[in-house]
């Protein structure tokens, strides 16, 4: 390929030592190069997407469904045969163990699948029906426009593709930006898009967010942004279109997920969906735990059996078999997290871990820290990384105020065995947060789930049928025949 402009390294989070000498600092390990497109060459990735929508007048949003799919069918075809690659650099970019990069490719590949057994449903569900005796009338889904497509670091494939493969199959033309870390696997399935799509369908970017989302979004040609990331990087580019009452936005944003332990839980079961809650790919999930509300009456017996649990999980590089914590693919990521745990500690939490906290490279070991209250950091603020801060309550009103107070709604869990209690509380949370799950982690799947959040967590539903619904617009046809 050959790409106009400079060109970017990209390091794996996995370092090394080039002389294998244990007092040589731990050096990046460089995986490969992306471009850096400039904003002439952003702009006119725009105009091509523009031309093939054409104001909807374009081959592609005028398609017919059926003939929509089968590209995507031909797209989904080709992109199964670079799972192998795409696994090995999902390992390697991110630092996800190999189960963690398989289930992402595979989960997409589903997703990919049941959009278009959605799709045709939808389809064929989509006859005329009789508005009144002697109107015909018809609904009929039409695409928005060009869609701009940003996905995060965490999920770069599938995260990416719940919004890019609905985008498509609706209509739209796209812009599509990998995430800064995760952008050298979308390079295996460049030709796929290339061989399965039209000219100007799909235009894939990479370069410096201002320098080419910035001029795209100011350009006020963006008619969808679909953006899964932080509440900071959505507000800033949103602010830059001309014209923001007309851009459609479907977001996934920050989170700071409780877990509510009520008196009566049971701990084993409780104990091991925190630690998967928390700790999965290093705490990197927006679905994550990110603070565990503890009744008083149990914490000492909560902290005994997760400390323990904690300590055992293995650190390693994502490629050894069993390892549960591997290096952050964020610079800078283990200071963040250092400044949070030395502001819990200097404010009274105690780590309750042998070693949490401690700093390796990019490696950073799981902490537990004990008792936090409103006063830390940690308490308010998004880790998103391998802390759990423990917040022991003697009311339950505590937690629920939390919930209430938090700018924050995604997901919540609630852990217990007193039937009416959860009942109750799964009335009160029901508007204030997007699932609750019961005696069970925070997650996003099955992705046919709905998958949103209240306040400032998300705008906008994913799941395989929602998202059909978010990237297109109903137009009512009614026919009068009398
Ligand atoms: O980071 C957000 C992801 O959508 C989380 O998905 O809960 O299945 O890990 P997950």
């Amino acid at each position: 390929l050959a790409w106009p402009g400079e060109l970017s390294p990209v390091y794996s989070p996995v370092q090394q030592r080039v002389q294998h000498d244990e007092s040589e600092a731990l050096q990046p390990l460089l995986l490969g190069y992306t471009p850096l497109l400039d904003v002439d060459t952003a702009l006119q990735a725009l105009d091509a997407a523009v031309a093939a929508y054409d104001l909807g007048r374009g081959v592609w949003p005028r398609m017919p469904v059926l003939e929509r799919i089968q590209h995507v069918e031909q797209f989904l075809t080709q992109m199964q045969q670079k799972r192998d690659q795409v696994i090995q650099l999902l390992m390697w970019e991110i630092g996800k163990t190999y189960p963690d990069a398989a289930k992402e490719f595979d989960r997409t590949c589903d997703y990919i699948r049941d959009t278009i057994v959605a799709l045709k449903q939808q389809d064929r569900a989509a006859s005329h029906f009789v508005i009144e005796e002697g109107t015909l009338g018809k609904i009929r889904r039409v695409p928005v426009g060009v869609a701009l497509c940003m996905g995060p670091f965490n999920y770069p494939l599938n995260e990416t593709f719940t919004t890019l493969i609905p985008a498509l199959i609706m209509g739209n033309t796209v812009i599509f930006k990998p995430a800064k870390y995760g952008v050298l696997l979308i390079e295996p399935l460049l030709q796929a898009f290339r061989d399965s799509f039209p000219a100007g369908v799909i235009n894939v970017i990479y370069g410096r967010g201002r320098d080419t989302v910035g001029v795209l979004m100011e350009s006020g040609k963006i008619d969808l942004f679909a953006f899964i990331g932080t509440n900071k990087g959505a507000s800033d580019l949103k602010k830059m279109h001309p014209k923001p009452h007309r851009l459609r936005a479907v977001l996934g944003l920050d989170a700071k997920n409780p877990a509510i332990v009520l008196p009566g839980a049971d701990l084993n079961r409780t104990v091991a969906e925190c630690v998967a809650g928390t700790l999965s790919f290093n705490g990197q999930r927006c679905t994550a735990l990110k603070i565990l509300f503890v009744h008083q009456s149990l914490v000492d017996e909560f902290l005994a059996a997760l400390t323990p649990a904690v300590e055992q999980l293995p650190l390693g590089m994502p490629w050894q078999s069993g390892v549960k914590i591997t290096p952050l693919p964020e610079p800078g990521k283990t200071d963040f997290l250092r400044a949070l745990l030395d502001d819990a500690t200097a404010k009274g939490a105690r780590v309750c871990n042998a070693d949490g906290g401690e700093r390796m490279g990019s490696l950073f070991r799981p902490a537990i820290l004990y008792p936090v209250n409103a006063k830390m950091r940690l308490y308010h603020e998004e880790q998103f990384g391998p802390l759990i801060p423990v917040v022991p309550y003697q009311d339950v009103q505590q937690a629920i105020d939390y919930v209430i107070h938090s700018n924050f709604g995604q997901q919540l869990s609630l852990f217990g065995q007193d039937p009416v209690q959860l009942g109750e509380l799964v009335d009160l949370f029901s508007n204030q947060v997007g699932r609750i799950n019961i005696n069970s982690q925070c997650q996003r799947g099955p992705d046919s789930f709905p998958f949103n959040g209240r306040k400032d967590s998300a705008e906008g539903t994913l799941s395989v049928v929602d998202a059909l619904r978010q990237f297109s617009t109903p137009t009512v046809v009614a026919a009068k025949y009398q």
